[in-house]
């Protein structure tokens, strides 16, 4: 029986903030985004936090709890053990705004640098016929939510302010690959994802897969193969030659 007074810290104010300590009554079946809200009812009615589904799909309510970046309002009570304080702190690797609402707008600018979709003009609208394996790639990567959790964790910006200019995060380099991988795309994104996006600052930790609430296996499915393809265009003579003498 998860009911009961259970003992939260929650981060009140700007970067420069504090962990402030609440009791506060949790009910069976609750969300740590139930309780937030009962906090705001109740004993903290300023404090703010972004959500707005309720239902792991809009991907507003992204906090680090007990250090771990989840949607609040996808993770239960009942995951907790009994008595153990429940810490709720805002993404580490953006600005906090106040409490638990923090300045993503990184995310948006990087989104913004990948060119679009450059399909050949010479074919009609709805005349490309996709393969099935092609559909179904890009329609993992569309699961994406954009809740950035997988920015929000990954190591090369997490503590490394100086790699944002440089690096535009899981997130958006598996939206390069969906793109490169996409049968009807004429843009060759493997230079650009190395030189403009930072694909070579990805090591493989993984880290971004982990905590993806949608199990997009951004590592294994984007990243990867998106590194197989630079690296043959970067090492494989024969395409280098090819590319120096105009036959791709
Ligand atoms: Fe969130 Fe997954 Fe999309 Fe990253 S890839 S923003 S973790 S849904
Ligand atoms: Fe970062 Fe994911 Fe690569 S966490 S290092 S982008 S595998
Ligand atoms: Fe929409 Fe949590 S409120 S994902």
């Amino acid at each position: 029986d998860m009911t009961g007074k259970r003992t939260f810290r929650v981060w009140r104010g700007g970067g420069d903030g504090d962990l402030t300590t609440y009791e506060v009554e949790v009910n069976e079946g609750e969300v740590v985004l139930d309780v937030l809200h009962r906090l705001q009812a109740t004993q903290a009615p300023d404090l703010a936090v972004r959500w707005n589904c309720k239902a792991g799909k809009c991907g507003s309510c992204s906090v680090e709890i007990n250090g771990r970046p989840k949607l609040a309002c996808m993770t239960r009570m009942s995951t907790f053990a009994p008595g153990e304080t429940v810490s709720v702190t805002p993404m580490r690797t953006f600005p906090v705004i106040r409490d638990l609402v923090c300045d993503v707008s990184y995310n948006y600018a990087k989104a913004r640098e990948i060119p679009s979709f450059t399909p050949d003009p010479a074919t009609a609208p709805g005349d490309f016929r996709m393969r099935q394996e092609d559909v179904q790639r890009s329609q993992e990567f569309r699961k994406c939510i954009e809740c950035f959790l997988c920015q929000n964790v990954c190591h090369v910006i997490r503590d490394h302010e100086e790699n944002k200019e440089n690096f535009s995060g899981p997130r958006f380099l598996m939206r390069v690959a969906e793109l490169e991988m996409h049968p009807e795309d004429t843009a060759d994104r493997r230079m650009i994802s190395q030189d403009e996006f930072g694909l070579g600052y990805c090591n493989i930790t993984k880290c971004c897969t982990e905590v993806c609430p949608e199990h997009i296996k951004i590592t294994d499915n984007a990243l990867i193969p998106m590194k197989e393809r630079v690296a043959g265009r970067r090492y494989d003579p024969v395409v280098w030659l090819g590319s120096k003498i105009g036959l791709r």
